[in-house]
């Protein structure tokens, strides 16, 4: 039956209420746009923020929501870090009493960490229907915690939007019904149009950094690189590490590396006795770095060397260069249509690949379909129409 939101004298309370879930870094730039998208949707629909705390350091969390403008979370959980086990558990527990008193019309989640899985299948089990925003993305490769968390999350979501088409055959293949997915581009890439113009310049980073002279000298012309490290296959294990690192020293010696250290390579680094590695004039380490200075880097820079998933996308939308530190990528459209490029770990392919792409210029790319700052609305839009429908999806 349908609800009779439209209907409503103006002055009433809403009658849906969506409850958002956020938990670690790549969360935030995804919810940014939804929030802003659902919060105009007219009639108004009540929505909430939930944080998990999955993510609390302040460079890891706060930095962001401060800069994208995302307003502060209505619930934040605190859970902190644990294991793969205690910090699913952790937000399980403490996110079922929220759930029976907010009684959403449906709860939405994004992306692949922990916080969504654990939150989407709490819901399920109480009856509430489940949004994933960016669902079908799949490595193949179930050594990967987030693709256990996508398999998951998918199998047990309602509606399923997703980012390049290739989700659909994804989903498909696994058994989903295809009225309930729906293709509407990368909210990740509406945040970063609409944050361009504020990104901070690599230079001002360097110089904030107390390296005002990192980017002069002879390398200058060949431009910068930018590197993030953070997956457990990359940063787990000391030789891997290691052959990383040295590798990424060859490549500063001809274009200096800007390098945000995350906290848990920070951690390894230190652990492993690496911290030689990073002692280099051509290499500069970081702190974890807000949106706007990674957007800055990112922009400009000659190549980016990365495991994170969101920047292969987000150096596909803005034309640079990438060279991904992975044996697979989840999305195969930054291959197909945009600039990266696939290396996996062994450091001679890698500097193989940035030799022929520092000769070559690197792969062109195109923008792929619907990375057009618009699938926010789009979301926004199909979710009013599906609530309005009794949280069914008429056939497409
Ligand atoms: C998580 C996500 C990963 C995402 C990444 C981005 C899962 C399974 N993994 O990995 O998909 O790409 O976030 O960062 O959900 N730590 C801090 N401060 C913080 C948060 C973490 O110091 O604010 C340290 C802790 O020592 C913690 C470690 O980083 O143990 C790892 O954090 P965790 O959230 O477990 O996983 P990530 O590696 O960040």
């Amino acid at each position: 039956m349908k609800a009779p939101a439209q209907h409503l004298p103006a002055g009433s309370a809403p009658v849906f209420r969506v409850l958002c879930v956020v938990g670690a870094r790549p969360n935030f730039m995804k919810i940014a746009p939804i929030m802003a998208a659902l919060q105009a949707l007219q009639p108004k629909v009540d929505v909430k923020l939930l944080h998990t705390g999955q993510h609390y350091d302040v460079a890891m969390n706060e930095q962001y929501f401060t800069a994208l403008g995302i307003p502060s979370p209505d619930i934040n959980l605190e859970v902190g870090s644990g294991s793969h086990a205690a910090q699913t558990a952790e937000v399980m527990v403490r996110f079922e009493p929220v759930l029976d008193e907010l009684k959403p019309t449906a709860v939405l989640v994004v992306g692949d960490v922990n916080s969504t899985i654990a939150c989407a299948l709490v819901a399920v089990k109480k009856g509430t229907p489940v949004i994933h925003v960016e669902a079908g993305l799949r490595s193949f490769d179930r050594a990967m915690p987030e693709e256990i968390n996508r398999v998951l999350t998918d199998q047990i979501s309602d509606l399923l939007f997703t980012t390049e088409e290739s989700g659909r055959d994804n989903l498909l293949r696994e058994g989903v019904a295809g009225e309930r997915i729906r293709f509407v581009g990368n909210v990740m890439i509406d945040t970063l149009r609409g944050n361009l113009e504020r990104a901070v310049p690599a230079a001002a980073i360097a110089a904030q950094a107390g390296r005002p002279a990192f980017l002069n000298g002879h390398a200058t012309h060949e431009g910068y690189a930018l590197l993030t490290l953070h997956r457990p296959s990359n940063v787990d294990t000391p030789e891997i590490l290691r052959a990383l690192l040295e590798a990424v020293a060859r490549i500063g010696a001809r274009t200096p590396v800007f390098f945000p250290v995350h906290p848990r390579t920070r951690a390894n680094i230190a652990k492993f006795g690496l911290d030689a590695l990073l002692d280099d004039p051509h290499i500069l380490p970081l702190p974890p770095m807000g949106y706007l200075e990674m957007l800055g880097m990112m922009k400009d820079a000659r190549v980016v060397l990365t495991d994170s998933g969101g920047v292969q996308e987000e150096t596909t939308a803005l034309g640079v260069p990438c060279i991904t530190l992975r044996n697979n990528t989840e999305r195969p459209i930054t291959v197909d249509e945009g600039t990266n490029t696939v290396a996996g770990q062994d450091p001679a392919r890698i500097l193989a690949i940035y030799e022929e792409l520092m000769q070559g210029g690197g792969k062109a790319g195109r923008i792929p379909p619907f990375w057009d700052g618009k699938a926010a609305v789009r979301i926004a839009d199909t979710l009013a129409a599906w609530m309005q429908n009794g949280c069914r999806m008429e056939a497409a």
